[in-house]
């Protein structure tokens, strides 16, 4: 039977903090199924299955290795979705994608440009596809900027900036008990770790593997005094935390240099007090947005004036009002679901309608390889000393030609009229 005529039958691995919202959202889905759950944890495995019971489901069933899930399921499985600890990413993705099956699998930064090479590879070996499941490329604000960049009310766009502001001082010195894979990378790592979800939406803005490509990059690392600090207050001068040397700074800023002229900052910024931001900016030549002001300065629609006076720039919801994403205005209309303001439930929908209509992922595995290498890159910026490092281009030139890509609800490369949510 067609995929579209049938419920898509699903692979879930991994069960920690993100798993559970990930697993709630799809079980609420008519058109799919858990059919087998996999976790390191026989504790989390448990409540991986007992999710789906408690929702009436029937119970899935339940592995502690991957690859026997993979193996034992491989004629029925239609597509996997990896909410597991950044450093399985790859070697999940290319076990599914050798084995034909479509994988959508979590943020974060890979480990080596091998990796990297690797996802590319084996699913242009497989003909098979993975998508990162970059839920801020359908954040609401992120697709009024997409819409609002390919309208050219930016005009020529020159510089982007985004960061990971989020202080997750707790998350990580409270690593060891919460079995968390941050403090290990804090500890024994120095770079970008964590780039996704500010360069996912950059990039789409920016055409990147569309006509243009990210070159090179510096990164730079402060000193890393934040966790320590936290630690002494909240565990005691005993603590081993209180005084670990962390090789990741608090603050690391990465410049990556585009092929089409523009400039790109991130910033990593995890282990200090602060609120809550992605930081993006975007500027042109005709205007700026800038997601800490909640607002955009254009020419010809805000007020033009010297200064940071905040009434002469439109705020977001004058822009929501005239620049709303079709896809928003269409998700609003329909109920608004699922976490982090209803990206979740979108960018899963985009990938599962993507595996049932046997289409091109929204965000595709060269996608996917190039904002994940700004990682490794970075650390090998940071230890030569801030030295420039080129970006490889895992399109291998096709990155200059006219790629075609999927038009439709879920579409990042343009705006399209969405279908049935
Ligand atoms: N998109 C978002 O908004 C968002 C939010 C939170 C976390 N995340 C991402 O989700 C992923 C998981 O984060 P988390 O906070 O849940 O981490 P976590 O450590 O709490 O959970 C990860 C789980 O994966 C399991 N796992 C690791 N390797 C495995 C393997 N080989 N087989 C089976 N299970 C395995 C671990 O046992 C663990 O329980 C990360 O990539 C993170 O960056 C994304």
């Amino acid at each position: 039977m067609a995929r579209s005529a049938r419920k898509l039958k699903i692979g879930f691995i991994g069960g920690g903090n993100r798993g559970p919202g990930l697993q709630d959202l799809i079980l609420e889905m008519e058109d799919v199924e858990i059919i087998a759950v996999c976790e390191l944890y026989q504790d989390r495995l448990d409540a991986m299955v007992k999710r789906c019971t408690d929702k009436g489901k029937k119970a899935p069933k339940a592995y502690l290795d991957y690859l026997d899930l993979l193996d034992e399921n491989m004629e029925k499985l239609d597509c996997v979705i990896a909410p597991t600890a950044w450093e399985s990413h790859v070697e999940i993705a290319v076990a599914c994608m050798s084995r034909g099956i479509p994988v959508g699998f979590e943020v974060g930064g890979a480990y080596s440009i091998d990796d990297c090479w690797q996802l590319v590879r084996v699913s242009e070996a497989s003909g098979t596809p993975c998508m990162m499941l970059e839920n801020c490329c359908y954040g609401r604000p992120e697709m009024a900027v997409l819409k609002m960049v390919r309208e050219g009310l930016f005009g020529e766009v020159v510089h982007c900036e985004g960061g990971y502001h989020h202080d997750l001082r707790s998350e990580i010195c409270m690593g060891i008990e919460n079995r968390h894979y941050r403090l290990r990378n804090f500890k024994t790592r120095n770079g970008e770790l964590y780039p996704t979800h500010e360069l996912g939406p950059i990039c789409k803005w920016l055409n990147v593997n569309r006509g243009n490509r990210m070159l090179s990059l510096t990164a730079t690392s402060s000193k890393a005094v934040g966790l320590n600090a936290w630690a002494k207050e909240h565990r005691g001068a005993d603590d081993p935390l209180a005084t670990f040397k962390f090789n990741e700074g608090d603050i690391v800023t990465t410049v990556i240099k585009c092929a089409n002229g523009e400039t790109i900052v991130l910033t990593h910024d995890c282990s200090l007090h602060r609120p809550y931001s992605r930081g993006n900016v975007i500027q042109g030549t005709k205007g700026i947005y800038m997601e800490d002001k909640n607002a955009m300065s254009v020419e010809g629609i805000s007020e033009v004036r010297e200064g940071w006076d905040p009434d002469t720039w439109t705020p977001m919801e004058e822009i929501y009002k005239n620049h709303e994403h079709p896809l928003w205005k269409k998700f609003q209309d329909a109920g608004v679901k699922g976490g982090h303001g209803g990206m979740d439930y979108l960018v899963l929908r985009a990938f599962l309608e993507a595996v049932r209509d046997g289409k091109a992922m929204p965000i595709d595995v060269y996608d996917s390889a190039a904002w994940m290498a700004i990682t490794p890159l970075s650390e090998e910026s940071i230890a030569c000393g801030s030295a420039p490092v080129a970006i490889p281009d895992f399109t291998n030139g096709l990155w200059v030609m006219d790629r075609p890509y999927e038009k439709g609800t879920y579409c990042l490369e343009e705006v399209c009229k969405p279908g049935n949510l």
